[in-house]
């Protein structure tokens, strides 16, 4: 195995949605000595690396990613000591600890707004994005947010400010307090011994300084957003935000052996933030499989084209879930998750996790009444929102799913499934999906190939199958993944007479198949090592 790797490039990382992972306190709500309680949990299911959604100081309107001290824990989630025990208690079992960074904006009652917003001559004035109003009076270009439009005015100082996503101004890069403020941000941490971020909407940092109109697109048909009626191109990956980027990255770098994830919607340009000098981050977050339909063809035609992109020397990464999306198992469906399991621990690349999806959690409906995502509210009419994929992981059968003892309700409804869907129930089941998970990561592990072998795929007439081949040195293992509820019957007697099942998604299967006819059954993946 190569010794030249960095440990973000051999690890599996899980994220966790902290208000709903684990409750200590009895008050519906995930906090961070639930997590540290759940520690043996996530070291047994072989994953290295946790990378938790913010945890700071925070009104929570956006559950965390509107701030008001970056360098402060929110009391619903514990306190500095908390984490500290927290961190203490991840390097024991030696694994890593990633943090959300939201660089973007804060929230509207951080002090640095409050000051921002006072008077046209505060010191903080242009720690925000703030502009006359247009020429007709009212705002000063067309950008649009996530949450509604992105410009308000503040009647106080006849000025609006920007902010792409409600309640939550955003921040002026351009301003030299704030990168200093934010770097000291990262510092913070860094000294706590944390071992990365993801940083939150990267490309968006930097916005064109002179206000541009944006062009209208026709994204917003598919979309349900109305953020994506207009083509992005004066409020994203704007040139100087590489200088931004690559400013944290040197912060990280000063530290010795850290991660930078950055957060980038599915655009062309995400592997530029790698960084030409392979600088910017170590691995710009790929979402790719979150938006592409769930057929055999269009997945491979999506790999293939992300891995011939690479940068040279730059390392891919996967995920299939993240707390902005459909769950994967609702996405492509109960089967075809542990299919989609088998996909992102075989890839080349580092995987990561979503909580929940190892046990098969799916969305579940909420009503508006329950509804808590801003989103949901603000930019949707209620009808639309993110907290299906947000709901309180499944532990056991017993009340709250064993996520947080009764009486307090829930922040989020527990999933109806969660009797038969959970970990206790599935830790005892060998052919579960959690079991699936477990045995995954571990054959990822003792795998070369699978951990850092290069990736190849392999052609067939159309069939509803993918597959492909890794490499290491003179080794290699195939992965055949059946996309369809039917039988396939695949060729594969050109890479050798037979193969050596080493794991099928149904938890089997073994032993040595001739590869002239190797059975695919219907949902079913094959990871194979041919044999001569
Ligand atoms: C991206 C995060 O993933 C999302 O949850 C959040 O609403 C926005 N950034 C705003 O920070």
């Amino acid at each position: 195995m190569r010794n030249d790797l960095r440990w973000w490039q051999t690890a599996v990382i899980y994220h966790i949605y902290p208000l709903s992972f684990s409750d200590s306190s009895g008050d519906g709500i995930g906090d961070l000595a639930g997590i540290t309680s759940r520690l043996d949990y996530l070291r047994s299911l072989g994953v290295d690396a946790l990378w938790l959604s913010p945890i700071y100081a925070s009104p929570m309107v956006d559950h965390g990613y509107d701030i008001t001290d970056h360098k402060a824990i929110n009391p619903m989630f514990g306190t500095l000591a908390d984490f500290e025990r927290l961190v203490e208690e991840i390097r024991r079992r030696d694994m890593r600890l990633i943090l959300d960074f939201v660089p973007g904006h804060t929230s509207d009652q951080h002090v640095w707004f409050q000051e921002s917003r006072a008077s046209l001559d505060s010191p903080k004035r242009d720690w925000y994005v703030w502009r006359d109003p247009g020429p007709e009076g009212g705002p000063p270009s067309n950008w649009m947010g996530y949450f509604g439009p992105s410009w308000t005015y503040d009647a106080s100082t006849g000025q609006y400010y920007l902010h792409q996503h409600a309640s939550m101004p955003d921040l002026n890069w351009r301003s030299p307090a704030v990168l200093e403020a934010m770097l000291g941000v990262l510092a913070f941490w860094l000294d706590k011994g944390v071992d990365g971020f993801r940083v939150d909407l990267i490309a968006a940092i930097i916005k064109d300084d002179q206000f541009r109109d944006e062009p209208v697109s026709t994204a917003y048909l598919e979309h349900r957003n109305p953020y994506y009626s207009l083509e992005h191109i004066h409020t994203l990956d704007q040139a100087q935000t590489h200088d931004v980027v690559r400013e944290l990255r040197r912060k990280l770098d000063a530290y010795g052996d850290r991660v930078m994830l950055g957060e980038l919607d599915p655009i062309p340009g995400l592997m530029s933030y790698y960084g030409a000098a392979l600088d910017e981050c170590h691995l710009p977050l790929n979402l790719h499989l979150q938006n592409t339909p769930w057929q055999a063809d269009a997945v491979r035609r999506v790999v293939d084209a992300y891995d011939s992109a690479l940068p040279p020397g730059a390392w891919p990464n996967w995920n299939v879930s993240n707390h902005d999306q459909s769950r994967v198992a609702s996405r492509v469906g109960v089967h075809q998750a542990r299919v989609a399991q088998m996909l992102l621990m075989t890839l080349r690349g580092t995987p990561i996790w979503y909580y929940g999806d190892e046990i098969g959690m799916t969305d579940v409906q909420i009503s508006s009444v329950r509804m808590r995502d801003a989103m949901g509210h603000l930019a949707h009419g209620g009808i639309f929102s993110r907290d299906p994929a947000r709901t309180p992981m499944q532990w056991d059968a017993g009340p709250n799913a064993g996520f947080s003892a009764p009486p307090e309700e829930t922040w989020l409804p527990i999933a109806p499934d969660y009797e038969t869907v959970n970990v206790a129930v599935q830790s005892e089941d060998p052919r579960s999906q959690l079991n699936l998970f477990r045995q995954l990561v571990a054959l990822r592990r003792e795998t070369p190939e699978l951990r850092v072998g290069t990736y190849r795929s392999i052609d067939f007439e159309p069939n509803g199958v993918f597959a492909y081949e890794r490499r290491h040195l003179d080794a290699r293992v195939v992965v055949a993944l059946n996309f369809r509820d039917a039988d396939q019957c695949l060729d594969l007697a050109s890479l050798a007479p037979d193969g050596d099942v080493l794991l099928s998604t149904e938890l089997d299967r073994s032993g040595v198949e001739p590869l002239s006819g190797l059975k695919v059954r219907p949902n079913e993946g094959v990871v194979l090592r041919p044999v001569s």
